[in-house]
């Protein structure tokens, strides 16, 4: 690349955020070290392993539940009175830190596994220790080399990333699940996104869905599964008890010691944030979440162990059809479905800053042909969004944690776009905290660095206020 194009680069990048902050009138605050360095703490998925209840499942795109208590004890929201929503829930790390507050809380995720995980988890005050002691010790004698009594789901992913051995362990464990649910009597109830009949199915049902990952041979990365060449070092069944035991620990924990009163009411609804019809107006005052970043990210695709082996997803027609309710932050390649893409959402933000971004990358030889239709279809989205959002709303603070994306060296502002789309909206900006530098391949990094806008592929808090 040539010492033009980095110029050309540069010039678009920061003609992009400083409009943007000039009619937003707001600067991004780095300038509180000891601010900055607590909310990166928070924000870092790495955080949660050691957060109990929270810990029974990870998710790679979580913050901590602990993001909650930062946001309001440092007074970038206000305490909500009546309820907190997160409007793409994930791994539910808003709910728990609101119910940890005792504050009221609403989730809602498009993914049904994620509303069964986030239901499960939020629920451990309900297990009962000695039930689950019991479990433990039946699934002791499970005896893992007889064939289980069914075929795993179709999903062919299985096949390249557990060998005949394991793939058979793991039916096993599910079968143990299943015939328990059968002798109680109890029913998944696909809906509600739960076992009904006998609540401690939810918790073996998670601590399978948590050893799918560690069980394999492959690793989750944003775009999808990743074979890894190490293998497993435990086997299925001594990772299942592990699980069992941790949750079994710490719900003795948090029942005895940190949260004893801690069980404000959490809802969850598994549906599309950009329709939210179930949610009636003024419900919440504060909404704090992080949405899929608009980075190609697909969850469907990254998430679909899980969903086809609790069998959320029983064929290839349901998986297409969630990625298709998903927000568009992924490049769909069917072409029939980018054609409908086009037709019936486009273009209903126009922005004149993203309008230049999206032109330009027109112009680019870019690693997949669909991206700049995505950047478009992917504000599309956050607007519709950012709409419910506002009659959802009765009055209070919403916080985003969103990261910036950079196509062919250009960095998209994200975080100040969201910010401008909520302002046309009525929601009046409040501020923009800087919490990390975002990484990405070395190839990209090299331009940004020439181009001299590195620090903009960033990670921030944007918040916004509906007074
Ligand atoms: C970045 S993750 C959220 C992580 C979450 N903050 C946590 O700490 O676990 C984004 C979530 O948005 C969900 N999502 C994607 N499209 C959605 C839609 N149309 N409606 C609701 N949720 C959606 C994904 O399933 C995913 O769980």
């Amino acid at each position: 690349m040539d010492m033009e194009k980095y110029k050309r680069i540069n010039e678009l990048t920061i003609r992009s955020f400083r409009t943007l902050e000039n009619e937003l009138r707001v600067k991004v605050n780095d300038s509180n070290k000891e601010l900055v360095s607590q909310l990166k703490k928070v924000v870092n998925p790495k955080s949660c392993a050691k957060v109990p209840v929270h810990n029974w499942y990870y998710l790679k795109e979580s913050y901590s539940p602990d993001l909650i208590n930062k946001l309001i004890e440092s007074g970038i929201i206000r305490k909500p009175e009546k309820r907190l929503l997160d409007p793409f829930m994930g791994a539910g790390s808003s709910l728990l830190g609101a119910q940890w507050l005792g504050i009221p809380s609403i989730g809602v995720d498009i993914n049904p596994f994620f509303c069964f995980l986030v239901k499960t988890k939020t629920k451990w005050h309900r297990y009962d220790l000695k039930e689950i002691k019991n479990f433990v010790e039946k699934t002791k004698k499970l005896d893992t080399s007889k064939k289980a009594g069914f075929n795993p789901p179709e999903l062919s992913t299985f096949k390249r990333i557990y060998d005949n051995e394991t793939l058979n362990e793991l039916l096993r464990i599910k079968e143990l699940i299943l015939s328990e649910a059968e002798r109680r009597g109890a029913e998944f109830d696909f809906k509600a996104c739960e076992w009904r009949g006998d609540i401690h199915l939810n918790l073996y049902w998670l601590a399978f869905a948590s050893i799918l990952e560690d069980s394999s041979l492959a690793k989750k990365d944003g775009k999808g599964l990743k074979i890894v060449r190490k293998g497993p070092k435990e086997r299925p069944k001594e990772l299942f008890m592990s699980k069992l035991k941790q949750m079994y620990h710490d719900i003795k924990t948090i029942k005895s010691q940190l949260y004893p009163h801690r069980k404000a009411e959490v809802e969850v609804i598994n549906g599309d944030t950009r329709k939210l019809k179930e949610i009636p107006d003024n419900y919440v005052n504060a909404i704090v979440f992080s949405p899929p970043y608009c980075n190609t990210f697909d969850y469907t695709e990254v998430y679909k162990v899980e969903l086809w082996m609790l069998n959320f997803v029983k064929n290839y027609e349901e998986f297409r059809e969630l990625r298709n309710r998903t927000l568009r932050s992924h490049n769909l390649f069917n072409s029939d479905e980018i054609k409908r893409w086009k037709q019936e959402e486009n273009g209903k933000w126009k922005n004149e800053v993203l309008e230049e971004i999206i032109e330009f990358l027109r112009t680019e030889k870019l690693w997949s042909p669909v991206i700049p239709d995505m950047v478009q279809a992917y504000f599309d989205d956050m607007y519709i969004a950012t709409k419910n959002f506002f009659r959802i709303m009765e009055n209070g603070d919403v916080a985003i944690v969103v990261g910036n994306s950079a196509y062919a060296g250009v960095v998209i502002p994200t975080d100040l776009l969201l910010m401008k789309m909520a302002q046309e909206l009525g929601f009046k900006p409040k501020a923009v905290h800087f919490v990390r530098r975002l990484g990405t391949s070395s190839q990209q990094l090299k331009i940004l660095k020439e181009a001299h806008i590195r620090d903009l592929l960033r990670e921030t808090i944007v918040v916004y206020s509906k007074e």
